[in-house]
């Protein structure tokens, strides 16, 4: 099956389907734009409604890879309308760098960006706010989050408190004055702090005309790019709104997942975003009726970044993190990597692999290290007893994973299938409090594996009996149909099923 062919079989399924929201399963990084990449083809409309500076979105036109943080996932696709709704945390500069990289990029590829329509609330990032979260992780010390440094959460908490400036700000030589000088006011004793302590060394007090002239500065770039309309600044829930009842179909793509969502995630070990389904309807501002659809997507090797609880985990987070920088040789294909894996799995098959093998094995086997930090992400094995979670509180139509051809060459794949804690089995959708989570026993179970290479299969009938047998069986233990599954590392190395 070619992929002109798969996305007809896409466009059959969501035929009924006019608003379809994306949401991670895990803790972020579940390689959501591959899956993006394909859903967005047949929507009208493509809209970010959670996170921030702090994701990075990969996605595919024509095969290019692409990758934005605040950016719509259409942006390469003409007639599309892209949309940064109320729900996400606005850095202007980020906007404006990303915005004349992706144009630059997709000129190489002979595409414009279509347009870009942004919510005129969106919290504006200032250099307080980034003040604000560096104080908040010094305080913190060793229990720090271990955030992404894009201020995501002083961001909410400081619309909370009614604070924040707001995108609107910018245009207002005297509204954004008035919006910086209260927030500076009110972050004053903290910034002061912390400037006296070591981890306040890098920073120094923002001068208020200097942000606000930049900010002004940074505003006029806005306008021009508003003039031929390629970006927009208005109410993006009227424009929304107005579009459903067109009958125009929409898709809103979810930023990090649930693990990570400030009231369903593992709490305080979260980012800022509602990043559950719900979040959709929040932060577009259209009805929850009308984008009540959505499909959940997981990974087979979940990763975690930053501090957290993380139950299926083979080794510890810092270990696993150390490790690819100790080993970049690994990460780069060659003959040094290819014997490591073979090495590896072998132990792993003959049972003698220590569960700080199982991590390097996987890490190495995904490319797990962050882009620019090129610090490892930690591993850990498929978790139903998150996942059934995840489902109960997302409620997806559909579930979409990537990675099933990680599992290629295992003679058994492990799966957590429950909780234990303190000698209690856990009901199949409970879900323990953080600090419980470091106590539990994660139950479990060896399913047969198999040893053909399926990367890029395009089809279950192109697949072992045995990998057949897995997708049954997850699907059952999910009670949600699997819509979409991920068989390699290019955008287009995917199954849809029917
Ligand atoms: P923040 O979003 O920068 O506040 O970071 C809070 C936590 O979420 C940290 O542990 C980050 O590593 C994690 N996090 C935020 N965004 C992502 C993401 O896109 N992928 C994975 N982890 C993320």
């Amino acid at each position: 099956m070619n992929h002109a062919e798969s996305l007809n079989i896409l466009k059959r399924v969501l035929q009924d389907t006019q608003t379809l929201v994306i949401v991670g399963g895990q803790f972020g990084d579940e390689g959501k734009g591959k899956f993006v990449s394909l859903l967005a083809l047949p929507f009208d409309w493509i809209v970010r409604f959670s996170g921030g500076a702090n994701a990075g979105h990969t996605f595919y036109v024509d095969g290019v890879e692409l990758k934005t943080h605040l950016i719509p996932s259409g942006i390469g696709q003409p007639g599309k309308t892209n949309v940064i709704a109320r729900g996400v945390f606005f850095s202007l500069s980020s906007f404006i760098d990303e915005f004349f990289k992706i144009t630059n990029q997709l000129k190489s590829v002979g595409r414009k960006p279509s347009q870009i329509l942004i919510d005129r609330l969106c919290p504006l990032f200032t250099p307080y706010h980034l003040l604000l979260e560096a104080y908040l992780e010094a305080i913190k010390g060793a229990e720090k989050i271990g955030t992404t440094g894009k201020a995501i959460a002083p961001l909410e908490a400081l619309r909370k408190l009614r604070i924040s400036p707001v995108v609107d700000d910018l245009f207002s030589q005297e509204r954004l004055h008035r919006a910086m000088t209260e927030l500076s006011r009110a972050l004053e004793p903290i910034i002061k702090e912390l400037l006296t302590m070591p981890q306040g060394q890098d920073f120094k007090q923002p001068s208020l005309s200097e942000v606000c002239g930049q900010y002004l500065k940074e505003a006029n770039l806005l306008r021009l790019l508003g003039q031929d309309k390629r970006v927009q600044i208005i109410d993006t829930s009227l424009a929304l709104w107005e579009a459903y009842r067109q009958g125009k179909t929409i898709l809103c793509e979810g930023a990090q997942a649930i693990g990570l969502d400030p009231y369903w995630g593992t709490y305080p070990f979260v980012s800022a975003g509602n990043s559950v389904a719900a979040g959709a309807s929040l932060g577009t501002g259209l009805p929850p009726q009308t984008c009540s659809t959505s499909i959940l997507v997981f990974k087979t090797v979940p990763t975690r970044v930053g501090a957290g609880p993380f139950v299926s985990e083979y080794w510890e987070r810092q270990a696993a993190e150390e490790f690819a920088l100790a080993t970049p040789h690994l990460f780069e294909q060659g003959k040094a990597r290819s014997r490591f894996l073979r090495e590896k799995l072998e132990r792993i098959n003959n049972g003698l692999a220590s569960k700080a093998e199982f991590s390097q094995y996987f890490q190495v086997l995904g490319f797990d290290r962050g882009a620019t930090t090129k610090r490892g992400r930690s591993t850990g094995c498929l978790d139903l007893q998150w996942l059934r979670y995840a489902i109960r509180i997302n409620g997806p139509r559909w579930l979409a994973f990537g990675g099933l051809d990680k599992y290629s060459g295992l003679k058994q794949i492990p799966v957590v299938t429950g909780y234990s804690l303190d000698g209690r089995v856990l009901g199949p959708r409970e879900m323990p409090l953080t600090r419980e989570l470091y106590r539990v026993e994660p139950v479990v179970t060896y399913l047969p594996g198999w040893n053909e290479d399926i990367i890029g299969a395009r089809s279950e009938e192109e697949l072992p009996t045995n990998a057949c047998v897995f997708i049954t069986w997850l699907e059952q233990a999910l009670e949600v149909p699997l819509l979409l599954i991920g068989t390699g590392p290019e955008h287009d190395h995917l199954i849809v099923r029917t």
